[in-house]
């Protein structure tokens, strides 16, 4: 939906967000004071050094931590639990091991009004959507890396959630691999206008897919920087435009 002066309204609202985990006793701040904004169809990726908070800030997103100090809407709401709206995908699939893949994709609809027919349809529709038609009973052992990170990938798009929170998805994979899941989300996104906040280790895959880079800086816990990705798609690695961005943010994770 576009309001009237052609801005696409924000979809994700986070306002004067803090955190600060206890340990012994001791109390360590993580977060401080991050505000941000994504607009609808927006894949904005997070980036920052290890242990400045970007698995915390998903967290609070998805609703599993409370933060300390701030605000968080979605759609206006504010965010107070883990809910079908807000999806995650972890680095480490998260299979349930002893179900097939077709029962793994179709375990987020348990409980909604659907026939098993019109259930099986929907499994088959999201199987073929991520290139695993013929693996449907499979079991999740018998999958490369790759193939998890599809069915995880199936399992949460099938909820049309309102946002797709992954937290490093593809950093356990091989390069090759990691392309092929990063057009193949690329190619879903924009089909669906999903609306994406992916954390990444990796500068060459946050310029690669974002609109809009973010860096959590691990001194102030603030967001240091932001940048725009104003490149054509599919983006080419080897334009010197790309590369900019990429020595850029690197010098960013070296201050
Ligand atoms: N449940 C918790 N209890 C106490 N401290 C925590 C907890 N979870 C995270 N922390 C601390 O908060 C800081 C940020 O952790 P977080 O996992 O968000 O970092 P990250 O940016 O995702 O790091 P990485 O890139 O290594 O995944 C770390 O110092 C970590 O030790
Ligand atoms: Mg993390």
């Amino acid at each position: 939906m576009m309001a009237a002066n052609g801005i696409r309204p924000a979809l994700l609202e986070i306002v004067g967000l803090s955190h600060t985990f206890c340990h012994n006793g001791a109390a360590e701040a993580v977060l401080r004071d991050i505000s941000l904004v994504l607009r609808q169809g927006e894949l904005v990726c997070l980036i920052g050094r290890s242990g400045c908070g970007k698995s915390t800030l998903l967290k609070i997103v998805a609703g599993f931590l409370a933060p300390i100090q701030g605000r968080c809407l979605l759609e206006g709401r504010p965010i107070s639990r883990p809910g079908p709206d807000r999806c995650v995908v972890f680095q480490e699939d998260a299979l349930f091991p002893w179900l097939t893949v077709r029962e793994n994709i179709a375990f987020g609809l348990r409980g909604r009004k659907m026939s098993a027919q019109s259930q099986a349809v929907e499994v088959d529709r999201y199987l073929d959507l991520v290139g695993l038609q013929g693996y449907g009973d499979h079991l999740p052992r018998t999958l490369s890396g790759g193939m998890k990170q599809r069915v995880a990938l199936a399992r949460v798009l099938i909820l049309s959630p309102a946002i797709l929170l992954m937290d490093e998805p593809f950093g356990a994979l091989d390069a090759q691999t990691r392309d092929d899941m990063q057009d193949l989300l690329l190619d879903l996104s924009r089909e669906r206008r999903q609306t994406i906040l992916f954390v990444t280790h990796d500068v060459q895959e946050a310029v690669t897919i974002a609109d809009r880079v973010l860096l959590i800086d691990r001194d102030t816990g603030g967001i240091g920087e932001e940048l725009q990705i104003e490149l054509d798609r599919p983006r080419n690695r080897t334009n010197e435009q790309f590369q900019r961005y990429c020595a850029r943010l690197h010098q960013w994770l070296r201050k």
